[in-house]
Formats: structure tokens, sequence, C-alpha cells
């Protein structure tokens, strides 16, 4: 071990990486920006580098593990989430540019304990295997739902196909979700 370690070594080859660690860390700091931001309904600051995602900030810091990591590159959709309610994918937006904006994840879907009726009819409908994709199709589901009560069948198709499914095929997610709809339309009705 060197030494001289404790009074600031740079030859050290082993002090010398700790030095440069210490140095990014600290040009990190400097480069922190500070959002405020309101995620499933609870306000809060965060301070996040320019290069921090919203999928990362939200899985990795805030620990909201049903916004899911599948591509990583905008192409599988499993990490959307809804900004001021419409649907974004969280792997390539920048967290720095959701200050002053609302952020529903799934874990904010279910209110008062009880589930959305599109993750009811999700689950009556057999339309969740493995789950992965589960968190972006509700969410793209409730949005599409809460702008269009009566969507058609081609309406539904296009809502479902931007998230890619490994397991279901589809047909039973556009179930669930038409029956969603039908469900959310007989209880407005008076
Ligand atoms: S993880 Fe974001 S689109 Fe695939
Ligand atoms: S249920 Fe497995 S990816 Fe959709």
């Amino acid at each position: 071990m060197c030494r001289t370690r404790a009074r600031g070594c740079d030859s050290c080859e082993a002090h010398g990486v700790e030095s440069i660690n210490m140095r990014n860390k600290s040009s990190d700091q400097s480069r922190l920006q500070l959002i405020n931001i309101e995620v499933n309904g609870v306000k809060m600051a965060r301070a996040v580098l320019p290069e921090t995602t919203l999928l990362e900030m939200l899985r990795d810091e805030l620990k909201l593990t049903g916004v899911k990591r599948g591509c990583d590159t905008g192409d599988c959709g499993c990490c959307s989430v809804l900004l001021d309610g419409k649907p974004v994918l969280s792997c390539i937006l920048p967290a720095c540019e959701v200050n002053g904006r609302k952020v529903t994840t799934i874990e904010g879907v279910a209110k008062d304990g009880s589930l959305h009726p599109v993750q009811e009819s999700m689950i009556a409908s057999g339309a969740i295997q493995c789950g992965f994709c589960t968190p972006a199709m509700v969410l793209n589901a409730v949005n599409l739902l809460e702008e269009n009560k009566d969507p058609s069948q081609e309406e539904i198709k296009e809502c479902v196909s931007g998230t890619v499914c490994r397991c279901t095929g589809y047909t039973k997610i556009e179930n669930a979700v038409a029956e969603a709809a039908k469900k959310m339309r007989a209880s407005d009705s008076p």
C-alpha cells in the first residue's frame, strides 16, 4: 500500500484513481440541476445530472420499479409513464425536462386501494403473463380511455401496439381494454 496515501500521493496508481474519482464526483456536483416535480401526487424536488433519464430517476432513485427498463433506446415502449397525463418514453427523456410537471407511474394508478378498471380487466381477461409490459400497457390504456370513452377496435389496437409484449399475442390485452371501456361507460351513465 502507498505509504504517502494519507498525505495525497498522486504517483501511486491506486491513489491516483481515487483522486480522479473524487474530482469527477465534485465536477458532477457542479453539474446538478434542481427540478421540482410531482410524482404520483407527491410533490418533490430532485437534483439531477443533465444526462439522467426520467427512467433512471424513477427506477434507480425513487425505487418506482413498476417502470420497466426494456430496450433503453426508445423502441419497446415498456418504460412508458404519463407526463401530465400523456404517455412518454421515460428511457429517452432527460429528467431535467420534466421540471414543473406531473408524472404518473403504474404505482399511482390505483386510487384509495382500488384498482383502475383497466387493471381489473387486465387481470380478469388473463391479459398478463410475465407482466413486464403490463405497466406500460395499463398507462397507455388509461390515457386512451381518458381521451376517448368509446374507442374502436382499431384505436385500441393502435394503443396497444406501442408496447412490445413478448408473451400474450396482444388479443387478450386488446379485449381487456375494450372491456374496461365498457365498464367505465356503464359506471358513467346515470
Ligand atoms: S425501455 Fe424505453 S422504449 Fe424500451
Ligand atoms: S406479459 Fe410478458 S411481455 Fe407482456
